[in-house]
């Protein structure tokens, strides 16, 4: 198969959030399975162009009055097509956060469709993202059915219903199928009006990550490489790191981290909660996060600087963007906390397991589908072949949290033996694209029957 991905986010070059992962881990995943696979992509200047190999200029066209320049080049081992229009859109310094985001990303859309159609290519599949993309649905069965394109479906994954509704609902409509990115998040939506009609077209894949690029013995961003065979000392390393390098106390405390934006979604409420229970457990909190919200921001700047004072050797709250200290945050945390009020799929808690720390989540959308609590949901787990790998809770209020946390500290200073195995357990799971790719391809071809 040939499939085209025309997203407006990719990690590691324009990340900002999960988004931006799966676009690049599924394509290389799919490509590993022999399917060719390419990826259509703004030329923002904020790019991290260090990180794109073989840049090269590759055509220019036109869409309208506006001369469209391409670029090719490989990102992580994919080949990417970048789209540089003469009309500055994608000079702005930022992916989003523009007034004009709809119709930058609706022009590129555009765009992006009539340079396949220009260029002579014949994709099989497009696969579009979330309300950004979704334009490429309903412009393509408008525009381009009739042309070169004849064969080629579109697919459409949701990746947050928060955001863009109507041109999700739009999407949903015009394309041929459509994802969300978990088995519990598909149910969780299927009421909701601008997904109903099309449940018969719609499914829930849950996402994986690149075990290539979460690798904990393979990580510039860590003192010491580490296996499930050496996940102690590997993990004891990173603690001391993170705690010399925000001044914590260094001393073997439990360590929680926790790593999000900073949004109603994530169960801010809950993350101030939880940050508070663990220094009254005793044990160590680091926060890295950013909050595009200025007021959400600012409250937790006055948090850390209250926490400065009163907790200053066991907590500290990082409040920005940073992708090396949250590599480090994942090896030395024992527990990754992800109390999301809702969360489609969610990748921290499978980072975290891949760097052997339990995830302690809110059982909700992917976060359910992924994490089976030890002490209830051992038959749910076993009926998907995994053993029981972390801590959760129901409800949205703090005795749910404090239910989860609590049982989290009590097993690491109870049980350190029990704990240490858990690690290496949840380290040894597999949250790979090797099974989802395996139902994307799947999807990909059933669109075509
Ligand atoms: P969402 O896409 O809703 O933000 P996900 O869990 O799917 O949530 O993905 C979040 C991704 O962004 C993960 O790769 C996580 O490590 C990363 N991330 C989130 N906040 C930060 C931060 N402040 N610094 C570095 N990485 C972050
Ligand atoms: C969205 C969701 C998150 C998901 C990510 C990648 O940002 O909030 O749950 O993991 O997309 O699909």
């Amino acid at each position: 198969l040939h499939i085209v991905h025309i997203a407006v986010e990719m990690a590691p070059i324009a990340k900002v959030g999960g988004l931006g992962d799966v676009v690049t881990s599924l394509s290389r995943a799919v490509q590993e399975l022999n399917h060719n696979v390419d990826i259509i992509f703004p030329k923002y200047d904020c790019i991290k162009y260090n990180l794109v190999k073989d840049l090269q200029f590759n055509r220019s066209y036109h869409w309208g009055d506006t001369e469209i320049k391409v670029w090719h080049g490989k990102v992580e081992g994919v080949s990417v097509y970048f789209l540089d229009p003469q009309n500055g859109l994608f000079q702005r310094g930022c992916v989003y956060g523009c007034a004009d985001d709809a119709g930058r990303f609706g022009f590129f859309c555009h765009a992006a469709l009539e340079f396949l159609l220009q260029g002579g290519f014949h994709p099989d599949i497009l696969h579009c993202h979330d309300w950004s993309s979704a334009p490429v649905s309903w412009l393509f069965k408008d525009h381009y059915t009739h042309y070169g394109l004849i064969k080629t479906r579109v697919v459409f994954t949701i990746h947050n219903l928060e955001f863009g509704a109507s041109a999700i609902g739009k999407a949903m409509t015009f394309s041929d199928k459509a994802t969300t990115v978990s088995r519990t998040y598909a149910k969780e939506v299927a009421g909701n009006s601008v997904i109903s009609p099309h449940l018969y077209k719609f499914h829930g894949i849950v996402n994986g990550i690149d075990p290539d690029i979460w690798d904990p013995y393979n990580d510039n961003f860590i003192p010491v490489p580490y296996t499930s065979e050496n996940v102690a000392e590997g993990k004891r390393a990173a603690k001391e790191e993170i705690q010399n390098r925000l001044g914590l106390k260094s001393s073997d405390l439990p360590l929680v981290g926790i790593i999000t934006r900073l949004t109603h979604q994530k169960g801010i409420h809950l993350i101030k909660h939880a940050i508070w229970r663990t220094l009254e457990r005793n044990g160590q909190v680091v926060l890295l996060g950013s909050a595009p919200d200025p007021r959400i921001q600012n409250d937790f700047v006055n948090l850390a600087n209250q926490l400065h004072s009163t907790h200053g050797d066991r907590a500290r709250l990082v409040l920005t963007y940073d992708e090396p200290l949250s590599h480090l945050i994942y090896a030395g945390a024992d527990f990754i906390l992800v109390p999301s009020i809702f969360e489609p799929c969610g990748l921290t808690q499978l980072i975290a397991m891949r760097y052997g720390a339990v995830p302690v989540v809110r059982k909700t959308g992917g976060l359910y589908d992924t994490v089976f609590d030890v002490d209830h949901d051992k038959e749910r787990a076993q009926a998907q072949v995994l053993e029981p790998n972390g801590f959760s809770f129901d409800g949205a209020d703090a005795p749910g949290v404090d239910y989860a946390l609590n049982r989290a500290i009590s097993a690491w200073y109870d049980g350190r033996e029990w704990f240490n195995s858990l690690c290496k357990t949840v380290m040894e799971q597999d949250w790979s694209w090797n099974r989802p790719a395996l139902e994307y391809i799947e999807l990909y071809h059933s669109a075509r029957k």
